[in-house]
């Protein structure tokens, strides 16, 4: 490794704490560590220089370190103002051989509690490579993947628009912050953007809400480059997604409150991949939970796990919790926490912070805020009550706590991984759209999972696997099963 050159993260003495809790993470996550020892000989992403924006995690300093050592050059910010775990993004930076003094490891631009501008500035700086551009961007959530594409619309437009582009921020004054560091950049270098666009190779995309974001650039035919949707991987939305949630959740709701849980009532807002896991762990700790939905389908399956199914003005001021979990935005209003119950829990792990009014909450006429802590507010309305609301918003089990575990992020990871060497690799095999991994690479990635956790899994036979018409090497299921 050489110096990192420029990065920007808290403090540089907190790299021996990340560099140990590194290593845990390590132990937890097989798949990567299986696809190093494997691919580490034979480099397959030398040459590649990816802009990541990732939550800046202990997990992310393993992913990190699994791209690095497969050949690839990163520059790392986090997605979200309160996600980074500050240590490891120090030793990130310091990496395994260096010191605080001499780091020799990876630039990261991330840390915990970044202003909005701090944040586009970061997302900016990982685009800015000394020499030659990137050539892969990694991204959680599709900002890394609009600031280009909006930054290229800008380009050809020659002024930077109202931002009217698919995936725009929900969040107006996001949207505006966003829009001055294009203005910015177009003041500067009126081509940068459409240089940057034109090395990309491609975007491996992590969650629900970014994929959406490039299924709607697709359809709209703005898309720049070819896109792997990650999420859509059995091995990510099916564990990630749901049993990450239902570890994480209880995490941050524990740090932020620590209120009790059991014989409460909690409303989950969306029953999807994430709102399963969420019920499930509030279940799981002995509250009543009330699911809301609008897809008819997955409504249905609330109600058959044993959860009522209700609209969040029928219980409004009957719960204790309120947990979104929808991508959608304007899930909890300002009027419903102005007739929730006095210290109701109000919190999001949708990822973005629009599910829950924040902006019509402090427009409240005479609502006051006080900081219980950092990520922990309480808003009080002149009738005397008051609301607690995690991480001003935004995701709280990475805001109030630190996401999920390394075992699941493994699972996660490894389809990042994969999903980068196949798009760096075999870039022509790739058109303009929005692509999935193959099952059989889903199917592999459970496989590196298996022997960790004792499994014993049953082999078919040879007559077994021509009764069934498969192969006995799997794929074992058509691509519309659903698990
Ligand atoms: P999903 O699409 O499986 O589930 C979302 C559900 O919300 C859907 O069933 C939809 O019908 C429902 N919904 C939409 N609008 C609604 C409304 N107004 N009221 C009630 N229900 C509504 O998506 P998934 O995978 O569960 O992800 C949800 C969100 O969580 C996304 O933003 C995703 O990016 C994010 N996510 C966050 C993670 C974290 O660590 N915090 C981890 C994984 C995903």
């Amino acid at each position: 490794d050489e110096s990192p050159g420029e990065f920007r993260v808290r403090d540089l003495s907190l790299a021996e704490s990340g560099r140990r809790q590194i290593r845990l993470a390590e132990h937890e996550m097989p798949g990567l560590m299986a696809l190093r020892r494997e691919l580490a000989p034979s480099q397959p992403l030398a040459g590649a220089r990816i802009a990541g924006s990732i939550h800046m995690t202990v997990q992310t300093a393993v992913l990190i370190e699994t791209l690095t050592a497969l050949g690839a050059e990163v520059r790392w910010a986090s997605c979200n103002i309160f996600s980074t775990q500050d240590e490891a993004a120090a030793a990130v930076v310091v990496g395994p051989e260096g010191t605080p003094e001499q780091p020799r490891g990876a630039p990261v631009f991330a840390w915990k509690g970044e202003t909005l501008e701090e944040y586009w500035e970061c997302a900016d700086q990982v685009f800015t490579w000394p020499g030659a551009g990137p050539n892969m961007i990694l991204d959680d959530g599709g900002d890394a993947t609009l600031l280009v594409h909006q930054g290229v619309e800008a380009e050809r437009a020659g002024t930077v628009g109202p931002g009217t582009s698919p995936g725009e921020p929900g969040h107006s004054a996001e949207g505006e912050v966003l829009r001055e560091t294009l203005r910015r950049s177009l003041a500067a270098d009126p081509q940068r953007w459409t240089g940057i666009a034109r090395g990309i190779r491609g975007v491996t995309e992590e969650t629900t809400t970014g994929v959406r974001r490039l299924d709607q650039l697709a359809e709209a035919g703005s898309l720049l480059f070819p896109a792997i949707d990650v999420n859509s991987s059995v091995t990510k939305s099916k564990f990630d997604n749901r049993y990450g949630i239902r570890h994480s959740l209880l995490d941050g709701l524990n740090r932020a409150t620590d209120v009790l849980i059991g014989g409460k009532v909690a409303l989950v807002a969306g029953y999807g991949d994430v709102g399963k896991g969420a019920a499930e762990a509030l279940r799981g700790q002995g509250a009543r939970v009330v699911v809301s939905e609008i897809d008819p389908i997955c409504a249905l399956q609330a109600v058959m796990d044993g959860h009522q199914v209700a609209r969040v003005e029928d219980v409004v001021g009957e719960a204790d919790f309120f947990i979104t979990t929808t991508g959608d935005r304007d899930v909890i209003t300002a009027d419903h926490m102005a007739a929730m119950k006095d210290k109701a829990v109000v919190g999001n792990i949708g990822h973005f912070d629009d599910e829950i009014d924040m902006a019509g909450l402090a427009a409240w006429p005479g609502v006051t805020r006080v900081e219980v802590k950092p990520q922990v507010h309480e808003w009080t309305f002149p009738d005397g009550h008051s609301v607690l609301v995690l991480s001003e918003g935004r995701l709280l089990n990475l805001g109030n706590a630190t996401g999920h575990p390394s075992f699941v992020m493994s699972t996660s990871f490894t389809n990042q991984v994969i999903a980068q060497v196949d798009l760096f690799t075999r870039a022509d095999a790739y058109d303009v759209g929005v692509h999935r991994l193959p099952k059989a690479l889903d199917e592999r990635v459970a496989r590196l999972h298996l022997d960790a956790l004792g499994v014993r899994l049953t082999e078919l036979t040879k007559v077994q696997a021509e009764y069934l018409g498969l192969d006995v090497a799997g794929p074992y299921k058509p691509d519309h099963y659903r698990y």
